[in-house]
């Protein structure tokens, strides 16, 4: 035994996160044969029964938390989330000598800067919506009333998902820009304003993994932001995601890596900035073709959930390769010639008001009998005497793969009905874009 008590012929990995995304991330490392001993930080009760130990002790910053993951002989660090990210995370592990997956901090501002996002794109010629950066009302007014609507208005910083205005009226876009810099919602964020161009297409997630040089590409996804069947309604942190999405098909796939993702890469080392980790890459495909909405430094929340299934690989390997700069071509890596699907299950409000702490009850008998099919945990928690409640607005991801998308679609939402909590809310049409699309396409081959 080691010092942190695990076996010494077991690598150790610590997980950064408490999402379904951390959740499938651990899921997707569980499937290889190659023994790990996992942590999580903070991690979440559906982590702890997939056998991970959560870190029990209050971490005051990134340095204590190095400190631990010397003490525990952590051998990677994978994170999930852009906050931690954001803040340097990356660079305190590596000064610490540890093997960390995710960006740097410099890196990482491909993210939390859209002002330095949009620059870079603009300097190399990467196809994105037009736009200029703004850092005081009365300019971005001027501009405003320069250019007109349809407009979109963002703040330059993290501002959880929410900084994001689409403008259709000019009262729309004058009351996000008094939200941004005279009321200062999102705070600091907004201290840079971004007024784009507004585009047009069906939306796409691609995630990139990266040594800084050499990449893969995973199955492009399609997430599902607005709460409503049908993409009514207002936008949440996603309702679920299917993978892979038809509308990137390989043609596009190939623009994509051609025009946005080598450049990106390319740019990011010419810059000094090299970018090891998860590249997200938020396309629109517009009648120019494929453009950036936004880059990502980490995994998607809940692509993640759809896309890791599709992938057989070991991860462990994989992303000690990214970290280490050297995920070279002999690695095992494949991907599955199926579908994967994932339906969120939402507390009742969600988006706005929601109530915590109801009862969540048949989570482990759907996975126990079906092979083809996860929940990952989100918003969850468990009480003192060891029951599962409900602790956030999404709550779990229901999520099953298959062959084909059509099947897919329907183990998940088989099982839907047997986790039960009160106020359960789900969208009823995840992956139903992507099937229409399939039926399209063989209807115009058959005819
Ligand atoms: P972002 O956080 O930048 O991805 O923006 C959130 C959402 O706003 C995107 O997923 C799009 O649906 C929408 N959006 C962002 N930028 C644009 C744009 N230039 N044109 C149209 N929609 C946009
Ligand atoms: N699903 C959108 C995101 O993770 O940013």
């Amino acid at each position: 035994m080691n010092k942190g008590g695990t076996l010494d012929f077991m690598n150790s990995v610590l997980i950064v996160g408490s999402g379904g995304r951390e959740h499938a991330i651990l899921k997707a490392m569980l499937r290889s044969d190659r023994p790990l001993c996992f942590f999580a930080y903070p991690g979440n009760p559906g982590m702890e029964q997939d056998g991970c130990m959560l870190v029990d002790r209050k971490v005051t910053d990134f340095k204590d938390l190095a400190d631990w993951a010397n003490q525990n002989d952590i051998d990677l660090t994978i994170v999930g989330p852009e906050t931690p990210l954001a803040e340097g995370i990356v660079d305190v592990f590596r000064e610490n000598g540890l093997t960390i997956f995710g960006p740097a901090k410099r890196a990482a501002e491909l993210e939390s800067s859209k002002q330095f996002s949009k620059g870079l794109m603009k300097k190399y010629g990467i196809p994105t919506a037009r736009y200029e950066a703004f850092t005081t009302k009365d300019a971005a007014l001027e501009y405003l009333h320069k250019v007109g609507v349809p407009i979109v208005i963002k703040a330059s910083g993290l501002a959880a998902g929410k900084g994001v205005v689409v403008c259709d009226t000019m009262e729309q876009a004058q009351k996000a820009l008094n939200d941004m810099f005279d009321n200062r919602v999102f705070g600091a964020a907004a201290d840079s304003v971004i007024m784009e161009e507004k585009m047009t297409g069906e939306e796409a997630s691609i995630f990139v993994l990266s040594d800084g040089k050499n990449f893969r590409i995973l199955p492009a996804a399609q997430d599902h932001k607005a709460v409503g069947d049908g993409d009514t309604g207002p936008n949440t942190g996603g309702m679920g995601a299917y993978a892979p999405a038809p509308l990137v098909t390989k043609d596009i796939l190939h623009r994509v890596e051609q025009e946005i993702i080598v450049p990106v890469l390319d740019a990011m080392r010419e810059e000094d900035r090299t970018y090891r980790g998860l590249l997200y890459c938020g396309i629109m495909l517009t009648d120019d073709g494929p453009k950036v909405v936004e880059f990502n430094c980490r995994f998607g929340d809940p692509e993640t959930q759809a896309v890791l299934p599709l992938v057989k690989c070991d991860w462990y390997e994989i992303f000690k390769a990214c970290a280490e700069g050297d995920l070279h071509p002999g690695l095992q890596f494949e991907i599955d010639r199926g579908y994967c699907v994932s339906v969120i299950l939402a507390s009742k409000g969600y988006p706005g008001n929601y109530e915590k702490g109801k009862f969540i009850t048949g989570i482990e008998d759907v996975e126990h009998s079906h092979s083809n099919i996860d929940v990952y945990h989100s918003g969850t928690v468990l009480d003192e005497d060891d029951r599962l409640l409900t602790n956030g607005g999404r709550v779990c991801a229901v999520t099953a793969w298959s062959d084909n998308l059509a099947d897919a679609i329907a183990d998940a939402y088989l099982v839907v009905g047997d986790v039960h909590f009160e106020g359960k809310y789900f969208r009823k049409d995840i992956g139903a874009k992507g099937l229409a699309r399939l039926h399209r396409e063989s209807s115009m081959v058959s005819n």
